[in-house]
C-alpha cells in the first residue's frame, strides 16, 4: 500500500477522537500498517514537552518554538520513517494547529511560522487534513460535558473563533489538501462525511 500522511484538525471539542479510532480501524481492517500519532507528541521527547506545552505559562513564541521542536523530533524519528516505509500515518494535530492557535489565537507573527514550517519540515505536508469544523460555543459545551479544562481549553469563546479562522484560511490556501467535516453533525453523519472523503480519494 503507499504512503498516506492524514492528519486531524479542529478547535477543542470538535469531536475527533471517535473518528480518529474509528478510520484507524477502517484502515487496518484493509491491511494497512498503521502510524497512530498525534501533536504535540509522538516520541519520548515531544511527550515530554508536551506536558511543558500544556501546563506551564509561557508565550505565543515560546509555544510555537517548542511545538516545532517537538514536531522536528517527531518527523525525523516517526512519520519519516513509517511514510518511507509505505505505512499510513494517522496524526490528531500537525501544523496547521500552530498556525490555528498560536498564529490566529495567540497573534504571533504568521511569516515566522512559515519560516518554522519551511526549517523543521523541509516540505512534508500531510496529504490530507480532515478538518473539524463547528460554532467555538457548540464545541464549548461539548468539552464541559466531557473533561476538565487545560491552558488552552480554558480561553474564551473569542479565542475559539479566532482559532477556527485560523483553520479556515489554512484551508483556503491548501484546498486539494484540505476536507472540511461539519463537525456539528451527528457522530454517525460526520463518519459519512469522513467515509465519502476517503472514497473520493479511492483510499
Ligand atoms: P489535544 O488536546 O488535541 O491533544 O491538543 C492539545 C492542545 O494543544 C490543544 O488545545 C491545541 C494545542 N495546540 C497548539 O496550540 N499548537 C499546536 O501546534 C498543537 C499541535 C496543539
Amino acid at each position: 500500500m503507499s504512503a498516506r500522511f492524514i492528519s486531524f484538525e479542529g478547535i477543542d471539542g470538535a469531536g475527533k477522537s471517535t473518528h480518529i479510532a474509528r478510520l484507524a480501524e477502517r484502515f487496518s481492517q484493509r491491511g494497512a500498517t498503521l502510524v497512530n500519532t498525534r501533536e504535540p507528541g509522538g516520541t519520548e521527547l515531544a511527550e515530554a514537552l508536551r506536558g511543558l506545552f500544556l501546563h506551564s505559562g509561557m508565550d505565543g513564541l515560546t509555544e510555537a518554538l517548542l511545538v516545532f521542536a517537538g514536531r522536528r523530533d517527531h518527523l525525523v524519528r516517526v512519520i519519516e520513517p513509517a511514510l518511507a516505509a509505505g505505512q499510513t500515518v494517522i496524526c490528531d494535530r500537525f501544523t496547521d494547529a500552530t498556525f490555528a492557535y498560536q498564529g490566529f489565537g495567540r497573534g504571533m507573527d504568521l511569516t515566522v511560522l512559515g519560516t518554522l514550517e519551511q526549517w523543521v519540515q523541509q516540505g512534508r505536508q500531510p496529504d490530507l487534513t480532515l478538518w473539524f469544523d463547528l460554532p467555538a460555543e457548540m464545541a464549548a459545551s461539548r468539552r464541559a460535558a466531557a473533561r476538565a479544562a487545560d491552558r488552552f481549553e480554558q480561553q474564551d469563546l473569542d479565542f475559539f473563533e479566532r482559532v477556527r479562522a485560523g483553520y479556515a484560511a489554512r484551508a483556503a490556501a491548501a484546498p486539494q489538501r484540505f476536507a472540511r467535516i461539519d463537525a456539528a453533525q451527528s457522530i454517525e453523519q460526520v463518519a459519512a462525511q469522513i467515509d465519502a472523503v476517503m472514497e473520493a480519494r479511492g483510499w
